[in-house]
């Protein structure tokens, strides 16, 4: 079913959203006022579920969604100060992702718009993540983060350099060719003995290394345009781990490995952000930079660098709503909601949901 454009819905909105997320292995929920001030969220992670298995389990992070929602959501309308009846609208993110989780997620949300009639918001988890750097926590003003703007999104799933035009409006500019930054991050973080996810523990474990001491491949450096490569990064992690002593990596190695691989990472992203913000020199002066991996202090203090060699402002999200959150749920779909953009109850799930495949219809 396409998006409907609901002029009833264009009016101001009239109460606060309710945002929930579980795409992926985050279970969360949030309120939000009708300007997009945060009254309450919550977040479970999955992480001890799933950290055995070394990944996510799509079959177990579904359960764990569905045994969480209820009383996340209990949660944060009792701490917002309101109940279901006072919402003026439900969002949920409906794609991309693991079909289990976006099923509990979503058929969650809708059986609340239906019991309330309130109008139900399908969200890209993409464009929650684009849109974010709006929320007026952090620009103070939506206006102050004016359409267009350059967007970095590096999370586990996705590293892409993206065009922002406008709510629905997406232009990819780069992407991946073969792995996502954070899977990188999470794979060599594996080979390190670190756990899952590794990006966080990597980033502490760099922070006490050499990273001259290990030199990697910067893939794509230089290169045209602005995809990504991060395949090889992590065989070359293999291969030096593989040419040490056998048995259990000194202290200082692994940091120095962590280190080097990090660099590598911040050197290839600084790099070819530096391209996707030449590609939109002259229509865009903002960089914002969104997903997990952007939590990274080391990543985030070169796109700074980068940033304002290129005339750029930088604007990435503390690292609370650059992980996975509910909170960049409601605001994605109060700004859809501010259109006009509500979605049919019938909106099925799309583990698969391309950015620039939003344009709504006729707005292009
Ligand atoms: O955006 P996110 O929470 O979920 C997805 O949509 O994928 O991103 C999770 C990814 C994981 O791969 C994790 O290892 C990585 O982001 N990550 C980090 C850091 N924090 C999370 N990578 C590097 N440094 C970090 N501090
Ligand atoms: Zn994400």
């Amino acid at each position: 079913m396409p998006t409907l454009v609901n002029p009833a819905a264009s009016n101001p909105i009239s109460g606060p959203i309710l945002g929930i997320e579980s795409s992926c292995d985050e279970t969360a929920a949030a309120v939000l006022d009708a300007d997009g001030g945060v009254l309450a969220e919550a977040l479970l992670s999955q992480q001890r579920e799933h950290a055995p298995f070394g990944g996510v389990v799509p079959e177990i992070a579904a359960r764990t969604h569905l045994a969480h929602l209820p009383s996340l959501v209990q949660d944060v309308t009792a701490r917002a100060g309101i109940t279901l009846r006072d919402l003026a609208a439900v969002a949920a993110t409906a794609g991309p992702g693991l079909i289990g989780g976006l099923i509990v997620g979503s058929q969650f949300a809708k059986g609340i718009a239906i019991a309330h009639r309130l109008p139900f918001v399908a969200v890209n988890h993409l464009e929650a993540h684009a849109l974010t750097a709006r929320l007026p926590e952090l620009a103070g003003d939506a206006a102050a983060v004016a359409f267009p703007y350059l967007l970095l999104l590096v999370s586990g799933g996705h590293s892409q350099c993206v065009a922002v035009d406008g709510v629905g409006r997406y232009r990819r500019l780069g992407t991946t060719v073969d792995d996502a930054a954070g899977e990188a991050f999470d794979k060599v973080g594996k080979l390190l003995g670190l756990g899952w996810p590794g990006g966080p523990a990597l980033e502490r474990l760099a922070a006490g290394g050499d990273p001259r001491r290990y030199s990697f491949p910067r893939p794509m450096l230089g290169r045209e345009g602005c995809d990504f490569s991060f395949s090889g990064l992590k065989t070359a992690a293999a291969q030096a781990v593989a040419r040490l002593p056998q048995g259990a990596l000194p202290a200082q190695t692994a940091a120095d490995l962590a280190a080097g691989f990090q660099a590598a990472v911040t050197d290839v992203l600084a790099n070819r952000v530096t391209h996707a913000m030449r590609m939109m020199r002259g229509t865009a002066s903002l960089l914002v930079a969104a997903g997990g991996v952007a939590a990274n202090q080391a990543i985030r203090a070169a796109l700074e660098r980068v940033a304002s060699a290129e005339g750029f402002r930088l604007l990435a999200p503390p690292a609370r709503l650059c992980t996975d959150n509910a909170v960049m749920v409601a605001w994605a779909g109060l700004e859809r909601l501010r259109l006009g953009l509500v979605d049919g109850i019938d909106f099925a799930p799309r583990p698969r949901w391309p950015l620039d495949s939003l344009t709504p219809q006729g707005t292009a």
